[in-house]
């Protein structure tokens, strides 16, 4: 076995309400992280997904689009549904009514750089606000006896890095876990995810498990990323999109197992499985095709054909057609993907 690799690396982490099997889990991602792909990185070996990031005044107003996307099967749990916003009111009582409805698990949303969340103070714009940011996780947390937790960035710019102080802050007002993307806001998905401030926040909060995040794309970065950080577990964003293995490959890798690639079948009956989940549609209210294509060129990544593969099926427009040439690329001309092979509830 590789001698980087300490099979002790992988394990359970014990909450206060829960424990979560291993130390895996699926980051938020807003477009992605729907259902359906949360359901097939569950199967891979996954412990806890997150669900993309959903707006707590929506919530709160009652929009049934917002509430779709919290949308789960007890298949699923444990789930963490993340929140965004800036008014502590407003997300204590998105808690409140989340709580009424049995969540579990909510997430606080402090690391979207995106413009629009920075001009409502949201997302990463909490960094700079640390006691509206503060005043939000007590709200929070008056409102909800599920797991609360805060994901969050390293710092709003290199001169800016307050992650550290911030997480003491939030696990001073009840968060019980945190995840760290290892970049600035300013850095957003440039450059590469820092692990010295990672380890900087893992020891500033002792008292809770925190998920190390940014730029996992194999196995073996996962136990170098616990390695250096001394992390609790990992958050797994974009290595998992189209590479749902990526989290039984590395339980495999602590097993002493060399992790081995899907076979052409085990590829394909998982893209069957999601992609009849996608077709159950769960409601999603984005346009199928798009959503569609948006995995199946991820899964696509790497094989051979997938450039003549990704250009046909950017031109289809009707769903038919998607299926007809994902069958033709990724399985056997009789294989079916059907509307119900894949009922997830
Ligand atoms: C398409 C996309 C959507 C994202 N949406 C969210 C989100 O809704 N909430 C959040 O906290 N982070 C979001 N992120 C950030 C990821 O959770 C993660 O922190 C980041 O991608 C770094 O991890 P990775 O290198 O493993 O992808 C998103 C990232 C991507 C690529």
């Amino acid at each position: 076995m590789d001698a980087q690799v300490d099979p002790n690396a992988i394990h359970p982490i014990e909450l206060r309400e829960l424990t979560l099997e291993n130390n895996l889990v699926l980051a938020p991602m807003a477009g992605v992280s729907t259902l359906p792909f949360r359901l097939i990185s569950k199967e891979a070996g996954a412990a806890l997904t997150f669900t993309e990031t959903v707006s707590a005044k929506g919530l709160v107003m009652g929009g049934h689009k917002t509430r779709r996307l919290l949308d789960s099967t007890p298949r699923e749990a444990p789930v963490a549904f993340q929140l965004f916003g800036s008014d502590p009111q407003v997300l204590g009582e998105a808690c409140r009514r989340l709580d009424g409805e049995g969540a579990a698990w909510i997430d606080l949303n402090v690391g979207c750089p995106v413009k629009k969340f920075i001009k409502n103070h949201a997302g990463s714009a909490l960094l700079r606000d640390l006691p509206r940011a503060a005043s939000i996780v007590r709200e929070m947390r008056r409102g909800f006896r599920g797991t609360l937790s805060v994901k969050m960035r390293t710092g709003w710019d290199a001169e800016n890095i307050n992650a550290p102080q911030f997480a003491k802050i939030a696990v001073a007002e009840g968060a019980e876990l945190l995840s760290v993307h290892g970049r600035t806001r300013v850095q957003q998905y440039t450059g590469s995810a820092d692990r010295e401030i990672i380890r900087q926040v893992v020891d500033a909060a002792p008292e809770v498990p925190v998920l190390a995040n940014g730029d996992i794309l194999g196995p073996t970065d996962v136990f170098d990323m616990l390695r250096e950080t001394g992390a609790a577990g990992v958050m797994i964003g974009r290595g998992a999109m189209g590479n749902p293995w990526i989290f039984e490959q590395t339980l495999a890798l602590a097993r002493g197992v060399s992790p081995r690639r899907p076979s052409r079948e085990d590829r394909y009956a998982t893209i069957e499985r999601h992609v009849g989940w996608i077709l159950n549609a769960f409601d999603d209210p984005r346009p199928l095709a798009t959503n569609l294509k948006k995995y199946l060129f991820a899964y696509s990544k790497g094989l051979p054909g997938s450039a003549l593969f990704r250009q046909r099926t950017l031109e289809a427009s009707e769903v038919d057609e998607i299926l007809s040439l994902t069958r033709d690329f990724f399985g056997s001309a009789n294989a079916s993907i059907e509307p119900d092979s894949g009922r997830a509830a």
